[in-house]
């Protein structure tokens, strides 16, 4: 895909799609407004008929309205202007994007209205990237034709860059996510990690199971033992920020199929369990996006890769694990993997002496029933951290909340054979107590648990994503880096 800025005028611009933004209670103005007088007042006339509302996410149509060179105009609501922010920006470009990618359509041109900030520009502009990219990898007809050209008007070279660089940053996430399992396995998704750190100019290490073995990694190793695929772990390592600056840290659940183990998944739980390493994708993607954008920061990103299969080798309920950081583990649910895996690569992590670390997983199907399908769980020990990843979080428009860790949690995971088990006491507060087993693993370092068990996959599309992976945190991550300091 082609991306460039747009100098010509909306009745002017040489394209098959013209889009311009529409906000809910407010006279026409700017690109919207020389669209209606170029076609001789057709918006204003569809407003006052209430066909259109500039509310969020609507999209209007016209085909071959005289008046402008481009065959098809599209109108997309922006909602009230007093709350256009990156979300907004981001979900509104992707949702016109999306829609209109549904033909072949080579040529499309977005006008922004000139004057935004430079960060709602480029939300806007990575949207236009996300939006078009369907789930439809292995589809003959294809449901979405992504653009030969994207244009942009009223968007600075700059914003047009980094906007792109975001943009692709979230798809590499989704299509790493929805690739099959039988695809995306443990060494799959080393070789396609380690193809974006090298591309990208970072350092790239990846253990294999005799790595793993020496390295004593017997947690991690556990959960692979039922696999016919050998698990592993990467380490890319982006280093734009001064040498003796520790790095940030962001670690990923990377479980590439999630059967759940001899604690077996039933099939509706099963069936898009390929998301389970949706935390390892979007530590790729970030890591992709910061290395490309050259942040000053120095970056560590880490994915333990496993796949949780029954196996007739497959780990078992009382198994008593032992940890690379010598703690021992009672296996009480083996579907319980995730915590498993995480506690050894965040010893790993650790050891490297990291700033501040962030880790994203797929870890409870409880974070899912207390929060929804498309907010992120915060768990952390380091209540100024964790400040700081929400306030990344809702800059970037990514929606996160939370949940507290209080030490009653701590107490339920407690075995009476081994330091731990790796299942609370019942279900009740199933996203804490599994915060809490990790961490135990973090050695008092300032960590943030996001559980992106929800957002991360859409079963359902959204106005700005096809069903599937959706890339979610993926920006906040980004935001996060640019914040860093150390
Ligand atoms: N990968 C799942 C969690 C999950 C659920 C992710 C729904 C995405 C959507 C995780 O490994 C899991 O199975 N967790 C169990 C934990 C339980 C056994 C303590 C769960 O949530 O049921
Ligand atoms: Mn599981
Ligand atoms: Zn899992």
């Amino acid at each position: 895909m082609n991306i460039s800025t747009l100098h010509e005028s909306v009745a002017q611009a040489d394209c098959d799609v013209l889009v311009v933004g529409i906000h809910s209670e407010a006279p026409l103005s700017g690109p919207a407004a020389e669209l209606d007088q170029a076609t001789g007042g057709q918006i204003s006339r569809l407003l006052k008929a209430k066909e259109i509302s500039g509310k969020r996410y609507e999209l209007m149509t016209l085909l071959a309205p005289s008046g402008v060179k481009a065959r098809i105009v599209a109108t997309i609501g922006l909602g009230p202007e007093a709350t256009f922010d990156r979300q907004v920006a981001f979900r509104a470009s992707a949702a016109a994007s999306k829609d209109l990618a549904g033909k072949e359509r080579p040529k499309i041109a977005f006008f922004m209205r000139p004057g935004r900030s430079h960060e709602l520009m480029e939300a806007a502009v990575a949207g236009s990237f996300v939006g078009c990219h369907g789930a439809d990898l292995y589809r003959a007809q294809k449901s979405r034709f992504p653009y030969q050209d994207i244009l942009w008007s009223g968007v600075t070279d700059d914003a047009l860059a980094s906007g792109r660089i975001l943009g692709e940053g979230v798809n590499l996430t989704r299509r790493l996510v929805n690739e099959p399992p039988s695809v995306m396995f443990p060494e799959s998704f080393a070789d396609q990690a380690a193809g974006v750190g090298h591309e990208a100019g970072m350092e790239v290490e990846i253990w294999d199971q005799a790595r793993l073995e020496k390295e004593r990694c017997g947690s991690l190793l556990a959960v692979a033992k039922g696999s016919s695929k050998e698990p592993r772990l990467v380490v890319l390592s982006y280093r734009g920020g001064p040498d003796d600056q520790a790095p940030l840290a962001l670690v990923g659940k990377g479980v590439t199929f999630d059967s759940g183990g001899l604690s077996i998944k039933p099939t509706d739980g099963m069936k898009t369990m390929k998301c389970d390493m949706a935390g390892a994708a979007t530590v790729v993607g970030a890591m992709q996006a910061i290395a490309r954008l050259k942040l000053p920061v120095n970056v560590t990103g880490y994915c333990g890769l496993v796949e949780n299969m029954l196996g007739s080798s497959a780990y078992k309920l009382g198994d008593v694990l032992h940890a690379r950081s010598g703690k021992t583990i009672e296996v009480l649910n083996t579907d319980a993997e995730g915590r498993l895996v995480l506690a050894d690569v965040l010893d790993v992590c650790v050891e490297r002496k990291p700033a501040k670390i962030v880790d994203l997983a797929t870890l409870t199907g409880a974070c899912v029933v207390a929060l929804g399908t498309d907010i992120a769980g915060l768990m952390t020990n380091h209540a100024d951290w964790g400040d700081a990843v929400r306030k990344a979080a809702e800059c970037a428009g990514e929606p996160l909340w939370p949940l507290p860790m209080f030490a009653e949690f701590g107490e339920q995971i407690r075995s009476d054979i081994a330091d731990i088990k790796n299942v609370g006491d019942g279900r009740w507060g199933g996203a804490i107590t599994a915060a809490k087993f990790l961490e135990e693993f973090v050695h008092g370092k300032p960590w943030v648990h996001l559980d992106i068990a929800g957002p991360a996959y859409y079963d359902s599309p959204r106005p700005w994503c096809d069903a599937g992976g959706s890339g979610m945190y993926v920006r906040t991550l980004v935001e996060l880096a640019r914040n860093f300091k150390g």
